[in-house]
């Protein structure tokens, strides 16, 4: 257990509180700087409050990607949810950031569903529970909006007869020196868990062009493994993205998790669920009693509500300033910006909620029918040794 400066942040876990910063300097990316930025928003033609608001922090060859797409190259899209549970809305915000990115370069995406990851992974888990949670995520995953035509949703352990022969030479580079180093594997870790990594790098040689993928920053491990090996295969490197975890409801330690309800915002919450949640257990960085409060105002840095407004919610960068002005200076109170912060919520869930209501057809054409799922089941993975 980390002590109170410190953090963890692993493929399957996150601890403490993160700094971000010292973050990209152990894992060894870049920060998304402001010129890049404005980059990504003159190539593409549009703006992202994700990106805008520094959610979006930190990349590996962003600019290689953005260069070469000035000069007619293409690149293509790859992320993925590890079917273990309901979904929250941390889970989501990364495939929101993917469909921007497709809509605005008009590319490719792959969407993996490793429903074999967690049974590895965790020791709680038939593998009938994935198979429920799949279903219900993937519906979640369809209600997002993407391009029905450029984009592949796939089940492992239904899509492995077309990848298995190259998923047998990406593990065939990685050795468990490396394995153990990078994921902290050890004597009691199952042999499964061994062989995942593969799995989850090959689609980053799915096409011959350079795949960007956009996830949290926990998934980056495997992304850098893959940077070490894709010289093999005479491939290019990954690119990657990376997003910040949505904080719990109940403060800034670790991530918002779905076996801790009362931490999290499911997207099936109707309002008066998010309403109950927000207004018993956000984290306030208000003053303890009214008196306080309106003497010091409220720290915004710890406060959930704002934090989850400026990161994710509030479009309005004028109506966020008067927000920080007044509630930084006592004269809004908590169960003000909590409103505020509900309305937000329940707006972006009920747009989402109803897309998924006629997902159904949506992930047929997802994952079988649409023209390049068509083409990915008729095609076999290939990989040059
Ligand atoms: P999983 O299912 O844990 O998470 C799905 C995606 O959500 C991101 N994420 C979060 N983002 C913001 N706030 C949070 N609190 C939060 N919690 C999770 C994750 O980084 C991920 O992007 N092994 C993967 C599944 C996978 C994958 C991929 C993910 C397979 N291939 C390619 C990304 C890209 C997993 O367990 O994700």
């Amino acid at each position: 257990m980390p002590d109170k400066n410190d953090f963890e942040v692993t493929p399957w876990d996150v601890e403490g509180t993160v700094d971000y910063q010292r973050l990209i300097d152990k894992f060894g990316t870049e920060r998304l700087d402001n010129t890049l930025k404005q980059r990504i928003f003159n190539v593409s033609g549009d703006d992202n409050l994700y990106l805008r608001r520094d959610f979006v922090f930190s990349h590996r060859d962003l600019d290689n990607i953005l260069d070469s797409f000035e000069d007619g190259g293409e690149f293509y899209l790859y992320t993925g949810r590890a079917p273990s549970g309901k979904m929250h809305i941390g889970h989501i915000v990364s495939f929101y950031l993917t469909k921007w990115f497709q809509d605005a370069f008009n590319v490719n995406v792959y969407i993996q569903i490793p429903d074999d990851e967690k049974y590895w992974a965790k020791d709680t888990l038939f593998l009938s529970d994935i198979d429920t949670y799949a279903e219900q995520n993937i519906k979640q995953i369809a209600a997002v909006g993407f391009d029905p035509d450029k984009t592949f949703i796939f089940r492992n352990r239904e899509y492995i007869g077309n990848m298995y022969d190259a998923a047998i030479k990406v593990s065939n580079e990685v050795n468990y020196s490396v394995a153990q180093s990078v994921f902290g594997f050890n004597s009691a870790t199952n042999i499964g868990m061994s062989f995942y990594p593969a799995l989850q790098m090959l689609p980053t040689f799915f096409e011959e062009n350079q795949c960007l993928i956009p996830a949290a920053i926990d998934q980056d491990p495997y992304w850098r493994i893959q940077r070490d090996i894709a010289h093999k295969f005479d491939h290019d490197k990954t690119a990657a993205i990376h997003n910040k975890f949505i904080p719990a409801l109940t403060g800034p330690e670790g991530k918002m998790s779905s076996s801790n309800p009362a931490s999290a915002i499911m997207l099936e919450d109707d309002k008066e669920t998010i309403s109950n949640k927000v207004h018993s257990e956000a984290y306030s960085g208000g003053g303890d009693t009214l008196e306080e409060h309106r003497e010091h105002g409220a720290d915004l840095s710890v406060d959930v509500s704002y934090q989850w407004l400026h990161n994710l919610f509030l479009e309005d960068d004028n109506e966020l300033r008067r927000i920080a002005d007044e509630y930084s200076s006592g004269e809004m109170l908590t169960s003000e910006i909590k409103n505020i912060l509900v309305d937000q919520l329940w707006s972006f869930l009920k747009a989402h909620q109803a897309r998924k209501e006629n997902a159904d057809e949506l992930v047929q054409q997802l994952m079988y029918n649409g023209s390049l799922a068509n083409e990915m089941w008729n095609t076999d993975i290939e990989l040059d040794t």
